[in-house]
């Protein structure tokens, strides 16, 4: 009887110590995660900051160095996740799963928005746990009084949105423990108040309507929706990526794309896709494509299939085709001349 009793209160005994061990090694094993996430996102401020320092938000030349360095092989790009969410947090503190943000490709987040910013070096770091990520604050200010054309579009299309960009002093990144990537970015003015980090509110042009346009040069703008600045000039593809881009412009316009994928984002999409620069459309054209060839897209307004005239999904299919493997061959050639 006392033998059975005995070998009871060893049971309880192991069993104690075995949940310790596992709490032990699981708390091991979370300060390595911690480890691994703040030697990462560390190294990815840092290098930003070296190459996109606060400096005057109207300094053209700066952008230039900060856009070509984080589009090339940068801490920054190399740390994205496949497709990262953009956008603001929502103004009644709702969750990240319904928060409507923007899907970007590595391509596009490295070369058009994030060097819209400029950066101090610092960040603070910590897990959240609702979310279930990482979240480092990152000290940043908006470059807000640039030419219009440098912009990934004419985000002063919509006020709000304008002066949002322009009151940011802070950005958001929200790291993934298991892949250790950057999943999700945020603007806001939710950062410490600091007078480093404000300049005076800058009035761009009206918007006339146009994501893109024609300068008084000639010139079609934004210049880096067409890789200017971002490929090198001597990139035999860029002509190409501009012309075969149009023919593929027309026939989202005709399979009525543009109607829910545009900055409007008319249909209040939680996950919007952008498509209306060749820049913007490069990053989604595998996903274009998989759309419309199985038939996926474009959807009605119930948000059901709509069918597409034959004769534009076949045009859309064609021209899409021929300006994916204009955007391949681009990057091959970037790959092949470092
Ligand atoms: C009526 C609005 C509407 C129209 C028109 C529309 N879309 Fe969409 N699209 C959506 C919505 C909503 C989603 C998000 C779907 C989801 O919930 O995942 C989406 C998602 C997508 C995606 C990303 C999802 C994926 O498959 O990976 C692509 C690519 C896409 N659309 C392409 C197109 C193309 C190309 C056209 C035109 C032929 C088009 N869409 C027309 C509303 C629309």
């Amino acid at each position: 009887m006392s033998n059975i009793r005995m070998s009871k209160v060893r049971l309880i005994w192991l069993g104690i110590c075995v949940l310790v061990c596992a709490m032990a090694i699981g708390a091991a094993a979370q300060d390595s995660q911690r480890g691994a996430v703040e030697h990462f996102i560390g190294t990815m401020v840092r290098q930003t900051a070296t190459a996109c320092p606060l400096t005057s938000p109207a300094d053209q030349a700066a952008l230039d160095l900060c856009r070509a360095a984080l589009f090339g092989d940068s801490s920054f790009r190399r740390g994205l996740a496949p497709v990262v969410l953009w956008g603001r947090p929502s103004p009644d503190g709702r969750r990240l799963r319904d928060t409507n943000l923007t899907q970007f490709a590595p391509d596009v987040l490295s070369g058009l928005y994030m060097p819209m910013f400029m950066f101090t070096g610092e960040y603070e770091i910590g897990f959240d746990p609702t979310e279930r990520l990482y979240r480092a604050r990152v000290p940043a200010l908006f470059r807000n009084a640039l030419d219009p054309g440098q912009y990934p579009y004419p985000f002063w299309h919509d006020t709000k949105k304008w002066a949002d960009y322009q009151a940011a002093n802070e950005l958001t990144f929200w790291i993934d423990p298991a892949k250790v990537k950057v999943v999700i970015m945020q603007f806001s003015a939710k950062g410490k108040p600091d007078p480093k980090l404000t300049s005076a509110p800058y009035a761009q042009p009206a918007f006339d309507g146009k994501w893109m346009w024609t300068d008084a040069k000639g010139q079609i703008q934004p210049q880096p929706t067409l890789f200017v600045g971002l490929m090198r000039s001597t990139n035999p593809y860029l002509g190409q990526l501009d012309s075969t881009f149009r023919e593929l412009a027309g026939e989202l316009r005709k399979g009525s794309c543009h109607e829910c994928h545009s900055p409007d984002n008319y249909t209040g999409m939680k996950r919007l896709v952008l498509m209306q620069t060749p820049a913007h459309a490069a990053g989604e054209i595998k996903r274009i494509m998989r759309a419309v060839r199985e038939d996926k897209m474009p959807l009605d307004d119930t948000g059901i299939y709509k069918e597409m005239d034959p004769a534009v999904k076949a045009a859309l299919l064609k021209y899409g085709a021929a300006f994916e493997s204009t955007v391949d061959a681009a990057r091959d050639w970037e790959a092949k001349n470092p």
